[in-house]
């Protein structure tokens, strides 16, 4: 693979910026400084430093995030609102990633960011069938007819949602688990049993679970494991 298509497939520079900063001496490929930012290196075993940093390659970035109020699932065009891939550093854009999947601006939590088309692909296709599991809190409370309503399935917009699970906390909260994702799900399910979400967060992906060490508005990669779990589906 050229050098400047490595540098720029991991977020580390452009390539003419990688040209500049091999004209001015600043890459070294296995402690050789290379002059011409075109040259072919093996990005699996060459050391390449990058104006004194060690770059690691990997195609595919996979961070969890846990989304705070108020931001767009989308990588550009807010409209005047942040959108959630402004809270990751600009190394992680520069690799083109985006949500997999979307939550609505005011809802929380639990938020897969990625380049990995595919594996999104999958993630999201209706017949994966991937569980998410959301926290709730409704305006008013919920009845046990309501729940077996919910769970059995319920009409939103001429669409019947497939059965769920509703697990009770309080009188107005608990934690609904769907296996589809259709927009605006829960409010719509909770508008069908003549209620209103007043807090939406979700707490988990498939085999993923949102990080409690991770405060609204942090991320940190995945680990090896929660990605080889993800990727059975
Ligand atoms: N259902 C909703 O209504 N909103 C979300 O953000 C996610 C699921």
């Amino acid at each position: 693979m050229r050098l400047d298509k490595m540098l720029s497939e991991c977020g580390v520079a452009t390539r003419s910026e990688s040209g500049k900063a091999a004209r001015a001496g600043r890459i070294t490929v296995n402690g050789i400084s290379v002059r011409k930012a075109d040259q072919q290196v093996d990005p699996e075993r060459d050391c390449v430093v990058y104006c004194g940093s060690v770059v690691r390659y990997r195609k595919y970035v996979y961070l969890m995030l846990n989304k705070p109020d108020g931001y767009i699932s989308a990588t550009e065009d807010g409209r005047g609102d942040p959108v959630v891939t402004e809270l990751v550093p600009e190394e992680y854009r520069r690799m083109d990633i985006f949500p997999c999947g979307r939550l609505d601006k005011h809802t929380l939590g639990l938020m897969l960011l990625t380049n990995d088309g595919a594996l999104s692909h999958r993630l999201l296709a209706p017949k994966s069938h991937v569980s998410k599991s959301y926290r709730f809190r409704v305006k008013f409370p919920l009845s046990e007819s309501d729940i077996m309503a919910l769970e059995a399935g319920v009409d939103i917009g001429g669409y019947l949602t497939k059965p769920c699970r509703v697990a009770r906390n309080g009188e107005r909260d608990g934690v609904i688990t769907i296996t589809e994702g259709k927009y605006h799900q829960i409010k719509l399910m909770m508008e069908a049993v003549h209620n209103q979400i007043t807090e939406l967060e979700r707490i988990s992906f498939g085999a993923l679970t949102l990080d409690p060490a991770l405060s609204r508005g942090e991320w940190r990669e995945l680990t090896a494991q929660e990605l080889a779990e993800l990727q059975k589906h």
